[in-house]
């Protein structure tokens, strides 16, 4: 996974630009991506596919902002989406409709025909149920919707519960021993078009196993498939590739497809990917100045102006993230903080036990953040979502404008005075 952070004399610079810089003409808090690292981390998934045929959709859940999806875009990427209103943003990015694979498990009637209407490459359905409605609105439309099955392999992912999906306890997907079943009632469908099948079994991913486990239960379906007169044209693998927070053994894309794709080997199946984490992850970093610092007889804490709302990862998921002076000065004291934020919850805290010599008024860095990140922010306690920056080698773009406090109520009423 690339990275374009450096540290330079002390001063933290995100391809040529000094986070300092972004700090004081953007304010902060705010999430500043880089592009190139961006383009890179897109690049390394079509160079490890080599000749076999492909298609690399970006899961734009991990970070919808459209100049972070034009990017993408205008390389040629796919996008696996999980809601209208992220196909809506592709489509404003200029990406290609007919690369799109829909995922998620409770696409309403609308969502189906406006995904119809643009040409989507591929409905993911999770359900029986979810079958039956979009063989009626493709009915409807007089059209046939092109449709791969996510099937649930029960294999264990072994990462956190709450990002974990391919076992018989998640809610995602159709039981692979009942698949088949549903395989053979859809083609008896007459709007629906069986193309593939799909599956994606967890995030943050750090083994090979878990993929190669899940690619030969898929397979040996896809075979069943065949002998039933069921030829599927690709096998979706799903995202979930892992990247480096803190000091985890991660795998390369390049290691990844070296052990994946001979499992493929003459077979001729499109493969298609929905990595997130692993193309926006290591592109960005939240920015954040420490407010107050205090202490207690047991602990310092660092009051910085970012918080749970802004980046939900730690609070959620006891999610570990680097965080550093965007400036180092060894002159101050070193001590062990907790970096914590503004929000009246004991859960908001950005890191714990971090040993840091800082300042009140210093800039921190919280590495890691390009995924996961802006996408899960929300407005509690009444909090302004943040900026959000995209640096392109010399030049720095605003691609997201800090909410006003106008923004915060927009859509609000009073009731009527009597
Ligand atoms: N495809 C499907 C169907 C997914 O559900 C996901 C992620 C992806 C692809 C992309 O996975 P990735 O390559 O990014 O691992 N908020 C959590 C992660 C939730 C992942 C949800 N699904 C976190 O911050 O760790």
């Amino acid at each position: 996974m690339h990275t374009t952070i450096n540290r330079n004399n002390g001063d933290l610079f995100m391809e040529d630009i000094a986070l300092n810089d972004i700090a004081d003409q953007f304010g902060t808090p705010c999430y500043v991506y880089s592009k190139r690292a961006i383009e890179l981390n897109y690049d390394a998934y079509v160079a490890a596919m080599g000749d076999y045929p492909h298609l690399v959709c970006y899961a734009v859940k991990s970070n919808s902002n459209i100049a972070v999806l034009q990017t993408l875009a205008a390389l040629g990427a796919g996008f696996d989406i999980v809601s209208i209103g992220e196909l809506e943003r592709v489509l404003m990015a200029g990406g290609d409709p007919n690369k799109v694979v829909f995922s998620g498990l409770a696409k309403t009637a609308d969502e189906m025909s406006r995904a119809l209407e643009v040409g989507i490459h591929c409905f993911n359905i999770e359900s029986e149920s979810e079958l039956v409605l979009l063989n009626a609105t493709a009915a409807s439309l007089s059209v046939n919707a092109p449709v791969s099955i996510r099937v649930n392999p029960d294999v264990d992912a072994k990462t956190h519960p709450y990002i974990s999906t391919g076992l018989k306890e998640d809610k995602f997907g159709i039981d692979i021993n009942q698949a088949l079943g549903v395989y053979e009632r859809a083609a008896q469908m007459d709007n629906i078009n069986l193309i593939g099948v799909d599956c994606h079994i967890g995030s943050q991913l750090t083994e090979v196993k878990p993929f190669l486990d899940a690619m030969a239960r898929l397979l040996i379906l896809v075979d069943q498939l065949s002998e039933r007169d069921i030829p599927l044209a690709h096998i979706d693998i799903g995202g979930g590739l892992g990247v480096r927070y803190q000091d985890e053994q991660t795998l390369s894309v390049g290691d990844y497809m070296a052990e994946l794709l001979p499992l493929l080997a003459q077979r001729g199946e499109t493969l298609i990917l929905e990595p997130g984490r692993s193309i926006t992850a290591n592109a960005g970093v939240l920015l954040t100045h420490v407010q107050y610092l205090k202490s207690n007889d047991h602990k310092n804490f660092a009051i910085v102006n970012a918080a749970m709302n802004d980046m939900l990862r730690p609070s959620l998921y006891q999610a570990w993230m680097d965080i550093q002076p965007i400036s180092t000065h060894p002159d101050r004291e070193e001590r062990i903080y907790d970096v914590v934020g503004p929000v009246c919850e004991s859960g908001d805290f950005l890191g714990k036990d971090r040993i840091l010599s800082i300042s009140e008024g210093d800039c921190l860095c919280l590495f890691s953040a390009g995924s996961y990140g802006f996408v899960m922010s929300s407005n509690y306690n009444s909090r302004p979502r943040v900026a959000e920056i995209m640096v392109a080698g010399e030049q720095v773009h605003l691609i997201r404008q800090r909410e006003t406090l106008r923004d915060l109520v927009r859509g609000e009423q009073l009731l009527p005075v009597n």
